[in-house]
């Protein structure tokens, strides 16, 4: 929500908006960078960790947004980059001043090859070569994803110290914690070995096996640095984005309980709509987290196209995204919703000339990241409620039917159900924290029972275009959320039926617990 006429969301914009979210009923909000950036990534590129970018505001504004989210109940969770800066951060500036600068050693610098090229063959995440040269003083420095982002070097302990320093300004200023930007890849290989290639080499990032450059095992002592410092304060947490190339990978990122608090389950970003798939990456995700640590489930984000686009289809695609969000919202561990999936947003037609992300330049054009990052439909009418000026990236096509207020007023919506299912979770200890078991069901159909000692629920989504009666195990039903809404409540759950794509939750009776 964009408060000032610029066409860019900002801090005022979220602060008049949070009676919505605690109408809605979400318990916190992750903001993606808001610091000082030249905004070469959009804020990916922190130019300084310590203060408000003036495009989203002030600190004020900050301090004003975070009091009036505790007030309702709304905890507020920065994002935290801690593998790059930004080019323009004092601290590059004086790295790259010269070799005997004090803080040379703060970013990764290598003397070129006898044949003056790169020190070894690392390629960026987002295209070219991970090394930049830079000719002031003849070396390169690492980049691993624009030449605007060169990597920290964390194995410096004053980059350690003066990081920590960052979390401590804001932990003291109270914020509840961070979402923490590619973790994995803070700690590379200390002797730079290149990477091994993959089954499909080539020059780009997916040519190479990532054995070298990230994922190196002492991020682990990294990390426990960093939860150490969450740890002198009360109630706070991380969730830390790992690459998902190796799904079970991401689990070793929770240590013993010593690490981060949440590691993002990307597994459903690549999963089709396919109730078998979806089935085997829950049991995974569920089996690999550490018992001290817990689960979350991940359906869009900034990086990836949104949901409702990934699974739509001419016949099914509303049917599905009220689907997943049931899903979403009935697993074991914490749900993350990006904005505007609430209401069913999809990809925006961004035409070529207004590509804002840098991946349409350095990849390729179908990997820009816009699409997802389109503005947020709050109304009908011109700016869609969330300007009004020239908004920064163009509204989506549908923002006038498909809009905050259009959905509030419609309790049939997906913006209710996703309410519905927020407030039947809070009340529901079986949702909450129970423990999570799959259940037999037919082809097409994915079911799951959530439990604990005095709560049992019972949830079934049918993948299919047909009809069908999943065969839940029989057992009485006291309350249910379905996705299509004024469904009826069958008297037992052994009775469900679901339409095509469509799914149910039944909070059923503890005493009679299925076994099997
Ligand atoms: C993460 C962010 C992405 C950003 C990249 C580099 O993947 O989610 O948006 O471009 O890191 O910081
Ligand atoms: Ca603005």
């Amino acid at each position: 929500m964009d408060s000032n006429g610029d066409g860019i969301g900002d801090l005022e914009g979220i602060r008049a908006k949070l009676s919505h979210l605690a109408w809605l009923g979400v318990d916190a909000i992750w903001l993606s960078p808001i610091f000082p950036s030249p905004m070469a990534d959009f804020g990916y590129d922190v130019a300084d960790y310590c203060d408000i970018d003036p495009v989203f505001g002030t600190l004020a504004a900050f301090d004003r947004l975070l009091a009036e989210a505790h007030a309702l109940g709304i905890r507020v969770i920065l994002d935290w980059v801690p593998n790059h800066t930004s080019d323009r951060h004092a601290w590059f500036v004086e790295s790259r001043a010269s070799r005997t600068s004090a803080k040379r050693d703060w970013y990764v610098w290598r003397d070129p090859l006898p044949d003056g090229g790169p020190p070894n063959g690392w390629v960026a995440m987002f295209g070219g070569p991970a090394w930049q040269l830079d000719p002031r003083t003849g070396q390169y420095y690492l980049r691993s994803f624009l030449i605007e982002q060169p990597d920290l070097n964390w194995r410096n302990p004053e980059v350690v110290a003066a990081m920590h320093g960052v979390l401590r300004f804001w932990l003291d200023r109270g914020v509840d914690g961070f979402r923490i930007d590619v973790i994995h890849r803070i700690a590379k290989d200390p002797l730079l070995r290149d990477n091994p290639p993959s089954e499909r080499p080539g020059p780009g990032f997916g040519g190479q096996l990532h054995v070298h450059d990230e994922n190196h095992a002492d991020v682990h002592a990294f990390l426990r640095g960093i939860r150490a410092v969450l740890d002198e304060y009360p109630e706070r947490m991380t969730v830390g984005e790992i690459d998902p190339r190796i799904p079970d990978d991401v689990a070793k990122y929770y240590g013993r309980g010593d690490e981060l608090h949440l590691a993002f389950n990307f597994n459903f970003l690549r999963a089709r709509w396919d109730a078998e798939l979806f089935g085997r990456e829950i049991a995974r995700f569920d089996a690999v987290v550490p018992l001290e640590g817990w689960p979350d489930y991940v359906l869009s984000n900034h990086d990836v196209p949104r949901h409702a686009s990934r699974y739509d289809d001419p016949t099914h695609g509303e049917a599905r995204a009220r689907a997943a969000a049931l899903l979403l919202l009935t697993l074991r561990g914490t749900p993350f919703l990006y904005y505007g999936e609430e209401i069913g947003m999809r990809n925006g037609a961004i035409p070529p000339e207004r590509f804002q992300d840098p991946l349409a330049r350095t990849l390729h054009p179908k990997l820009s990241r816009d699409p997802e990052r389109t503005p947020m439909h709050w109304s009908a009418g011109a700016g869609a409620g969330f300007t009004t000026g020239e908004p920064w990236l163009p509204i989506a096509a549908d923002a006038p039917l498909r809009n905050v207020d259009a959905q509030r007023a419609d309790r049939a919506s997906l913006l209710w159900l996703y309410k519905d299912l927020l407030a039947l979770r809070r009340a529901t200890p079986a949702l909450e924290a129970g423990a999570y078991r799959a259940l037999d069901a037919k082809q097409g159909v994915l079911a799951f029972e959530r439990h604990q000692p005095a709560s049992r629920v019972l949830v079934a989504l049918n993948f299919t275009g047909d009809v069908c009666s999943p065969g839940l195990p029989s057992a009485r039903a006291q309350a249910a959320d379905h996705t299509r809404a004024g469904a009826p409540l069958p008297a037992n759950a052994a009775e469900l039926e679901l339409g095509p794509s469509e799914a149910a939750v039944l909070i059923v009776d503890a005493s009679a617990r299925a076994h099997g």
